[in-house]
């Protein structure tokens, strides 16, 4: 029995971890042995860095995935709510987009051409009914849309600085890549790999929901956008408090700053994420990841205004190298996909589906915390929801951050994964696909309820 209700006992989870790690390495030695092989020739052993944040002792490594389930090298399946990190949102494989694929690079050829689809024009003309923006560009990443983004509001603006929260992610975007200090001043995000020059000279920072730093940092007039999720989602989830979106667009035209909704993860709240929602008016809006339902895409669209101070700009090289734009940009096959992933994949139904499961996911998660007087909170955006260890609801980034507990993380991320389950290796983040079945979602209740019985009964 832990000392008091709910509470952990430190040894009991090492113990518990012990046994959880072991359990992992026998039950994957094929994903064990193509690690040991892939460190003699990719860097960390990885193809991507981030894959390098580890659940088990080597990344597991995967045969293929369809809907919301993976399978494992060593044959073994899991209920997928990683879904990528959002990138496959939209389901693994969707069906309707591999047709509009196999169409695009079979039928009629062409991945990358640098010359316009028709695809395209659609896209750009769903965003803009999903969103309320009028004009719109594509991008690889959501990272490249958010660089382009405030390369061109800063030119707009002719102002130096852009502004964003702490604790922030924005993709490997230079400016975005700073916090809020302990002694309350901005200070590069410790871990900041290589900065070109240190980002408290690009950048003010304050934190999410505190009106009043906003309103100081603004007041100079020398910021030229303000980039932000509309609710944080990459330091567990912080929502706005009420009031708080207004006020930041309130400030904003007080200041004559521009306001970028990032709505890469947000997107979870709805078809036109919290844009939409709740009918913010954001300047621009950025987005990436589910919208060509796996295939590598970023967006950005742009209200009437800035549109014409954006191309009414004589100084600004927008087509050739000004510092906007990539090579593979606006392909052929992203495009494709991005048209059935809008069209087909996420519609208003899809949503439905899986809010109401995020929903689900909430309150089981929920009911377990109740059973065993655990003092954690869950909180949902949309079809996405995650607990944090903490127990109310973190309204800054930096209170968040401070409820991180890895050990409790890493025990609840093996204990589910040995047992079926992929959560996002990040933090505890779940995501609802058009796949996901009220099943799975009680799957995960009930496993993530015998993890918590191990550790407290
Ligand atoms: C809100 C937000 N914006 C942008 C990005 C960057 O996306 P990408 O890594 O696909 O460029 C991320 C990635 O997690 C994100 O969460």
């Amino acid at each position: 029995m832990g000392t008091v209700p709910g509470e952990i006992e430190r040894a009991r989870l090492r113990a518990l971890l012990e046994r959880e790690r072991a359990r992992y390495v026998a039950d994957h030695p094929r994903s064990q042995e193509l690690f040991a092989r892939a460190r003699a020739t990719l860097l960390a052993g990885v193809p991507m860095s981030f894959m390098g944040m580890l659940t088990g002792a080597f990344p597991l490594s995967f045969e293929g995935a369809h809907g919301n389930r993976i399978v494992d090298v060593d044959g073994r399946t899991y209920i997928d709510f990683c879904l990528g990190d959002t990138g496959a949102m939209a389901g693994h494989s969707p069906a309707a987009v591999l047709d509009a694929v196999h169409e695009r690079l079979q039928t009629k050829g062409g991945i990358t051409t640098m010359l316009p689809t028709e695809d395209a024009t659609w896209v750009g003309a769903e965003l803009q009914r999903r969103f309320g923006l009028p004009y719109w560009q594509f991008a690889l990443t959501a990272t490249d849309a958010n660089r382009w983004v405030l390369r061109m509001c800063r030119m707009a603006q002719r102002r130096p600085y852009v502004l964003v929260f702490s604790e922030c992610y924005h993709g490997t975007v230079d400016e975005t890549i700073v916090v809020v200090g302990p002694d309350g001043r901005a200070m590069a995000k410790p871990g900041n790999v290589g900065p070109q020059v240190d980002p408290t000279q690009t950048t003010r920072v304050v934190e999410f929901n505190d009106v009043e730093a906003l309103a100081a940092a603004l007041r100079p007039r020398d910021v030229a956008c303000v980039l932000m999720e509309p609710w944080m989602t990459n330091i567990g989830i912080v929502p706005p408090r009420p009031g708080f979106l207004d006020a930041v667009r309130a400030l904003c035209d007080e200041t004559g700053t521009l306001l970028i909704n990032d709505e890469t993860h947000t997107f979870s709240a709805g078809v036109g994420g919290c844009t939409r929602a709740y009918g913010l008016r954001p300047d621009a809006v950025t987005i990436g990841k589910a919208i060509a339902g796996g295939v590598p895409i970023g967006a950005y669209g742009v209200t009437e205004e800035l549109a014409a101070r954006i191309l009414g700009d004589a100084d600004a090289d927008l087509v050739d190298q000004g510092g906007v734009g990539g090579t593979l940009a606006g392909n052929a096959l992203a495009s494709a996909a991005a048209r059935a992933t809008l069209e087909q994949v996420l519609t208003e139904d899809a949503f439905a589906h899986m809010i109401s499961l995020g929903t689900a996911y909430t309150e089981g998660v929920q009911a377990v915390l109740d059973e065993y007087a655990v003092p954690w909170v869950i909180v949902q955006l949309g079809a996405r929801a995650e607990y944090r260890f903490c127990p109310e609801v973190p309204r800054t980034g930096n209170q968040s951050r401070a409820a991180h507990d890895g050990q409790i993380e890493e025990y609840l991320h093996l204990y589910t994964l040995n047992r079926g389950i992929f959560i996002t290796p990040f933090h505890n983040m779940a995501l609802m696909c058009p796949d996901t079945s009220r099943a799975d979602v009680d799957r995960h209740t009930e496993v993530f309820g015998a993890a918590l019985r191990q550790l407290l009964v």
